[in-house]
């Protein structure tokens, strides 16, 4: 079986606690190098590789995949180790490059492996600006390389679920959509809240999978045209100082972020909204539900399962499993992603998740602080992009910088003040 070589940059948490599970489940890939220029990581990650191929040929020895248990411990044994992605994709010209560093990294390393030949897939969020989202766009139709935005929860089963039910029409013309996601807050490493190497905070980092996923099920026919922090919280500081790396520090980025957008499809005018929320906290808007004109869907739990809960206009509830092709075992949305891209390489077929929507899902959140900015004022798209390319023009290479610093400045100001 033809298989597509892998290279992965950047060996830590993700990587070893949800994408290196998913490798030995697809067949159709092959890890053929793992790189960090941290060796501490990179041995932890080559110690993981070689554990989880074990102990996975070991359960299919006993199922009688001899063939398969051997590719995987041949894998294993093969598996060469760079701390330098340059000479990575110099010794292996990877079919794919997978990238799971930090966010100060993904363009630079997105950039040069397309142009040494590889596709690329890269975590979420695509970099750290969207001035950077369009040097990759760039390098991308120059080399006419594929790039797969890794936005796990297009292949998440309540997503995935709910637009097979909007495609069937289950509750009309989707108008609203709420969608939070907050967690405690990577507080365990720095660089998520140095707006340096992260570009922003909570809502670049945790908000940015509702944005991409609300747009997917507003239908990805639509585009966002305008975005707004939402009153009364938008986009702030809600403990501002807070222990990270171990002691309690200040910190520059958003730890919460309230934002509306509007998504219109082109040609017939049809739109929805999205209430989304990416905190570093607790939740504080309204439970994920999504309404349609003749109904909803909220996800419940039955018997510890994921279900959707379907209320018609008339009250009428149905319960229906979130279920599909690609979680079959955890973690499933990132097996489904990885899985995806691979089958892409293979067949040809560019991916749907690509470095459009991941470049478009960051000028949303890039002109949600520049409303935050603006006093929480309503910006289009259009306008956020001409902000942003006059800052291109105006400072040079230092343009992120400066575009960073511009869409935190009303933070700034309240952590200084
Ligand atoms: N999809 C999700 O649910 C999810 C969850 C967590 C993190 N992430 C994303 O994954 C990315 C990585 O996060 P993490 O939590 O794994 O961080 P991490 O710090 O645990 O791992 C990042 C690794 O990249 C390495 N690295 C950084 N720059 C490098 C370079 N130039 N060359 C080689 N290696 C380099 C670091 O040494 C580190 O080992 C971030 O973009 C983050 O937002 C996604």
């Amino acid at each position: 079986m033809e298989r597509v070589r892998v290279g992965v940059v950047g060996t830590g948490s993700i990587f070893r606690g949800a994408h290196l599970p998913a490798y030995p489940e697809i067949e159709e890939a092959q890890v053929v190098a793992l790189c960090d220029n941290d060796p501490r990581s990179l041995g932890a990650a080559a110690r993981a590789m070689a554990d989880l191929y074990e102990r996975t040929a070991q359960r299919l020895e006993e199922r009688g995949e001899k063939e398969r248990a051997e590719t995987l411990r041949k894998d294993a044994q093969k598996v060469t180790l760079y701390r330098d992605y340059r000479e990575m994709l110099k010794k292996e010209k990877p079919d794919l490059v997978e990238i799971c560093t930090s966010p100060d990294a993904h363009a630079p390393i997105a950039i040069e492996s397309l142009k040494a030949g590889s596709n690329v897939m890269c975590e979420k969020p695509m970099s750290r600006t969207w001035l950077e989202c369009l040097d990759i766009c760039q390098a991308v139709e120059e080399t006419g390389k594929f790039y797969q935005h890794n936005e796990n929860w297009l292949y998440d089963p309540f997503y995935y679920t709910v637009r097979k039910f909007l495609d069937a029409g289950a509750i009309g013309e989707v108008v609203a959509l709420y969608l939070n996601t907050a967690h405690p807050g990577p507080e365990n490493r720095l660089f998520f809240w140095d707006e340096k190497l992260a570009g922003g905070g909570s809502l670049l980092d945790n908000g940015i999978h509702a944005v991409t996923a609300s747009w997917f099920l507003a239908g990805f026919d639509t585009r966002p045209v305008t975005v707004k922090a939402a009153a009364p919280i938008g986009i702030a500081q809600r403990m501002p100082l807070r222990i990270i790396d171990g002691r309690f520090r200040p910190f520059r980025v958003e730890d919460d972020g309230h934002i509306l957008i509007l998504f219109q499809e082109p040609t017939t005018g049809r739109w929805a909204t999205a209430h989304v929320e990416g905190s570093w906290s607790h939740p504080d808007s309204p439970p994920t539900a999504i309404y349609g004109t003749m109904g909803m869907i909220r996800p419940t739990y039955e018997d510890g399962r994921l279900h959707l809960e379907i209320t018609d206009s008339f009250g009428r509830i149905r319960k229906v499993e979130a279920s599909g092709p690609t979680w079959t075992f955890w973690p499933s949305s990132f097996y489904g992603e990885i899985k995806n891209m691979v089958q892409c390489v293979l067949s040809g077929v560019k991916p749907i998740c690509d470095h459009q929507v991941g470049a478009e899902s960051q000028a949303i959140v890039g002109a949600a602080y520049l409303s935050q900015a603006r006093g929480q004022k309503a910006v289009s798209l259009e306008e956020y992009k001409e902000f942003a390319l006059a800052i291109r023009k105006k400072a040079g290479k230092r343009a992120n910088e400066v575009l960073i610093e511009e869409q935190l400045k009303a933070l700034h100001k309240t952590v200084t003040d």
